[in-house]
């Protein structure tokens, strides 16, 4: 018989294909995220559950299947996840790190780039037929050759944000909980920073760090106040990490210029002050939405419940 797995959400079909071929597979039919009771209903008796990280998994979730045995988040980040109480029930957590870091990457790049030469203003005012021809003084927006890019958290995605900075020309400096090994700051031409000096010197701010205890509103009014004036804030990592009434007040007040998110504190909800400023990219957390990526994202799930159910070591287990 085959082992059952609850799906909270439909997967790009090569990879549904797959489920269904290998797995008893119980899989969420509405294009919606499910309700916590219909969560639990569905992964019932199921010693695999494939979640998203816009599902909740807290411990009253996980304690209400005793037959569960691995969680496989279709995501790098696992910050939905109860994991203490996973690891007092001896259930394995996994993740999707690696295929999806080039994809986070370029989409971090895609915001940069957006913002700094106002590329969705432009298409605004192009489709509401009010461009009335090319104009010196139009939309003016900020090389990004020549400027300071700063990186919280050098992580695989951070690191490959700062090895396109390269080839863009900008300067390069980060901060992370550890100071990176000589060879590979010069890999990027990067220099470390700490936390304020960071802010203080970075024209376009990136942050990679996941979300924890330590990195919730890392970036707060105080934060803001450290900021050049003219610095644009981008974040393709979790809204949390951002305190978001504290950036629309920052950009209301003129302390930044700019924000590129790609991620929400109450995500769909987006603070309604953001919404009317016009110096603001935002996108539905589309960092990994790429074909290929969502696929290889897949085949990683798949691996490791494969592995889990088998008793053997699980590839990308959380510890
Ligand atoms: C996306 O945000 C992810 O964590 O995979
Ligand atoms: C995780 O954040 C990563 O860098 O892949």
């Amino acid at each position: 018989m085959k082992p059952g797995v609850f799906l909270t959400r439909a997967l790009p079909t090569p990879v549904m294909h797959r489920l269904k071929t290998l797995f008893d597979l119980k899989y969420n039919l509405y294009d919606r995220p499910l309700t916590k009771p219909e969560l639990m209903r569905g992964m019932r008796g199921r010693p695999a559950l494939i979640s998203m990280l816009s599902d909740p998994i807290d411990a009253e979730v996980i304690a209400s299947n005793s037959r569960l045995k691995v969680i496989a988040n279709y995501a790098v980040g696992y910050n939905n996840i109860d994991l203490k109480t996973a690891a007092a029930l001896g259930i394995i957590v996994t993740n999707t790190p690696e295929v999806l870091t080039e994809a986070t990457a370029d989409l971090t790049w895609s915001l940069i780039l957006s913002l700094a030469r106002r590329v969705v203003e432009g298409d605004r005012l192009t489709r509401t037929g009010r461009w009335t021809g090319w104009n010196p003084t139009q939309l003016l927006g900020m090389n990004v050759s020549g400027k300071t890019l700063g990186i919280i958290g050098m992580g695989r995605i951070g690191q490959a944000v700062a090895q396109r900075a390269v080839g863009f020309g900008m300067r390069l400096i980060y901060h992370n909980r550890r100071r990176l090994p000589h060879r590979v700051e010069k890999r990027f031409r990067a220099s470390y920073r700490p936390l304020p000096r960071l802010l203080a010197a970075a024209d376009i701010l990136s942050l990679h760090v996941p979300l924890t205890r330590e990195t919730r509103h890392l970036i707060d009014r105080r934060a803001f106040n450290g900021m050049k004036r003219t610095a644009l804030l981008i974040n393709t990592a979790r809204g949390p990490v951002v305190d978001e009434k504290a950036l629309v007040r920052a950009l209301k007040k003129g302390e930044i210029a700019g924000a590129g998110l790609d991620v929400f504190e109450e995500e769909p909800t987006v603070q309604k002050g953001l919404l009317t400023l016009p110096n603001v990219v935002l996108l539905p957390h589309l960092g990994s939405a790429t074909v290929e990526t969502r696929i290889r994202m897949g085949w990683m799930v798949i691996e490791n419940i494969q592995a889990v159910l088998k008793g053997k070591p699980a590839p990308n287990a959380i510890r």
